[in-house]
């Protein structure tokens, strides 16, 4: 056994940890597990779910919103509400646009805002932002960020989402600097006052959320600051997804950290008499943990048994023990 606040971390120690993984595998308790066990080892860890799920709070016992509070000694906790993240990022471009955008063209300026809100990748890159800002914001005051994410897709999109992001909005910046130089040429030659393109507030706001992405991009590509733990069952399912999750994220030059394998039929010595149902399942298990080690075993595999009731609350987290297999 591995996380006895003595013995040695059994996560990746890096800075900010992922948890990622299929829906229903265990990535909210082993991301609450991990902090935990930061904390015990004495690191100020703040756990952030960005889950729209809200399980944290479910798994933790407390509730949560979106300030981090305390939830055990040396460990805080927060949940990131993606849609309220767009509305929230919508209303701030809108604000800024507001009080430079002449009056005359404020409602179709608005529309073009509106429009963006509910076009894809509108929640995933506000999530993004949100959580590049609890990057840089909350870096300063914790030693570890754990972030707990939603199942797969969706974590994945929004990992890739700092490239996607970048050529986007990259795109729409080239747009609006031409629509820009046009609209000064014009006043120049109409001997009117030219617009002061760096004025411009959409263009600003394209442009840190463009810088911010890229710093982001920058720190989850960075083995040293990052890692990121899939959490699989040794299930057929879970695992073949897993193996092109990671592929994926490789693609993307986001650190793998760990491999846990979950929900583990715990072994137990001079069992004779097993259930002819269970002697089954496990020995299923083995031939899936086997091709697990075949697939990703060129990462740190950890393994943590099915515990005989759902860990919930601090101190059954504690107690979930993370084994080298
Ligand atoms: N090792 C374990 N032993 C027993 N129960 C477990 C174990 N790990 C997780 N569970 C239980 O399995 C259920 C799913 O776990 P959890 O919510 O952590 O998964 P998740 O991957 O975060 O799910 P979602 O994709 O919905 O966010 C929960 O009821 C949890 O208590
Ligand atoms: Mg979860």
């Amino acid at each position: 056994m591995l996380n006895d606040a003595d013995s040695r971390l059994p996560f990746p120690d890096r800075p900010i940890l992922f948890f990622g993984g299929k829906g229903g595998v265990g990535k909210t308790t082993m991301a609450a597990a991990a902090a935990l066990d930061l904390a015990a080892r004495g690191y100020r860890t703040l756990l952030v779910s960005t889950d729209p799920a809200h399980s944290t709070a479910d798994v933790l016992q407390v509730e949560l919103s979106d300030r981090p509070r305390s939830v055990a000694e040396g460990c805080w906790a927060m949940e990131v509400d993606p849609e309220r993240e767009a509305d929230r990022y919508i209303d701030a471009v809108k604000s800024r646009v507001e009080s430079a955008a002449p009056p005359r063209l404020l409602g179709e300026v608005y529309r073009q805002i509106d429009i963006a809100r509910v076009s894809p990748g509108a929640v995933e890159s506000a999530l993004f932002d949100r959580f590049t800002r609890i990057l840089e914001d909350e870096g300063e005051d914790y030693d570890r960020i754990v972030f707990d994410t939603a199942p797969t897709g969706q974590t994945l999109r929004l990992l890739s989402l700092p490239e996607l992001m970048t050529t986007w909005i990259g795109g729409l910046i080239k747009r609006r600097r031409k629509v820009g130089a046009l609209a000064q040429m014009w006043k120049n030659v109409a001997g009117t006052e030219a617009a002061d393109l760096e004025q411009d507030p959409l263009l600003r706001a394209l442009e840190e959320r463009r810088d911010r992405f890229q710093r982001a991009r920058r720190i989850l590509t960075d083995p040293a600051r990052a890692a990121f733990v899939f959490v699989v069952i040794p299930e057929r399912l879970p695992i073949w997804e897993t193996e092109k999750a990671v592929e994926t994220l490789s693609k993307h030059r986001v650190p793998v950290g760990a491999i846990v394998v979950n929900q583990v039929l715990p072994v137990r010595d001079g069992d004779a008499t097993e259930d002819p149902f269970l002697a089954a399942r496990r020995e299923r298990q083995a031939g899936y943990l086997a091709r697990i080690f075949e697939k990703l075993g060129d990462w740190p595999v950890l393994r943590v048994d099915l515990q005989d009731s759902d860990p919930v609350g601090v101190d059954a987290l504690r107690r979930i023990p993370v084994y080298e297999p």
